[in-house]
């Protein structure tokens, strides 16, 4: 029998998903072990998305095998992930915009102080958004601020701290430097740095960038047309090694298509 290999945080096994008659993913195994940041790359439509949308529960697998934490798991929904905790910053973030920055870190887990009235402790709220926001170098002139009122690297940024915040284990960022600025996503990247050396997280990224994710990721994972097609950890590869692999497989592709 195989030992159980609870070093784990996630691991799935030949994961299939269709959608009628698009296989979105054909056939995906992949490892993220405890306190890994695990980069995936690859094409619009490959898959990316998808697999991200299984391991967090919004979507279920057609065929394969999911273990959370070594133990086989089929995951029935986002709120059962999380009740494991997976957390997923999807790419429009789902923060309440019209409300403060403290209310939104604390949305659905509210302070309440004790006593029969039960009622919100906002203080405490207050503080602790702060505190939080400090300790990962986010920095806003007050958290009473609606979050409409940031830019998109702080609005990013409050929601990964959000996840952070919920006791999550395992992190899933799908795209969380598209459409950013310099700036804004050099923000994100010290966010993630410093969730790295604190070693207590394992994430998953979707990236664009094969330079940033090389940077930040200890192992990528490319992905094209619903399959792995290279993995390796970033310190064995480089971004001319990766761009070489997908333009073989694009001539490959219209090699394919032209006859
Ligand atoms: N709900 C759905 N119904 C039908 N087809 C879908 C659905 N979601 C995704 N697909 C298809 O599955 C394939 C993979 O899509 P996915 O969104 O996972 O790609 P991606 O790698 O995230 O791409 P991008 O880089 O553009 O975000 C695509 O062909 C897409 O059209
Ligand atoms: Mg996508």
């Amino acid at each position: 029998m195989a030992e159980p290999q609870t070093d784990l945080a996630l691991r799935g096994d030949n994961i299939v998903k269709r959608f009628d008659a698009v296989t979105a993913l054909d056939g995906v195994s992949l490892t993220l072990g405890q306190g890994e940041i695990l980069g995936i790359l690859g094409d619009n439509g490959a898959g990316k998305s998808t697999l991200v949308k299984i391991l967090t529960g919004f979507y279920q697998q057609t065929e394969g095998k999911l273990y959370v934490h070594g133990e086989e798991t089929l995951l029935r929904s986002v709120d059962h992930a999380r009740s494991l905790g997976i957390e997923c910053v999807y790419q429009d973030l789902a923060l309440a915009n019209s409300l403060s920055i403290y209310h939104n870190m604390f949305l659905n887990r509210e302070i309440v102080r004790r006593g029969p009235l039960r009622l919100v402790d906002h203080k405490s709220m207050r503080e602790r958004a702060a505190q939080l926001l400090d300790d990962i170098g986010v920095h806003v002139p007050s958290v009473d601020l609606p979050v409409e009122r940031l830019s998109g690297g702080q609005r990013q940024a409050i929601a990964v701290a959000r996840a952070v915040n919920s006791n999550a284990r395992v992190l899933l960022l799908d795209e969380p430097l598209a459409a950013m600025g310099a700036r804004e996503a050099a923000l994100i990247i010290d966010l993630i740095m410093r969730l790295k050396e604190n070693g207590r997280l394992s994430i998953i990224m979707i990236m664009h960038n094969y330079a940033q994710t090389l940077d930040i990721a200890n192992r990528i994972m490319l992905m094209q047309r619903g399959r792995v097609t290279y993995q390796q950890r970033s310190a064995n590869t480089s971004v001319t090694e990766l761009m070489e692999i997908v333009r073989r497989e694009y001539q490959a592709m219209r090699a394919t298509t032209a006859h």
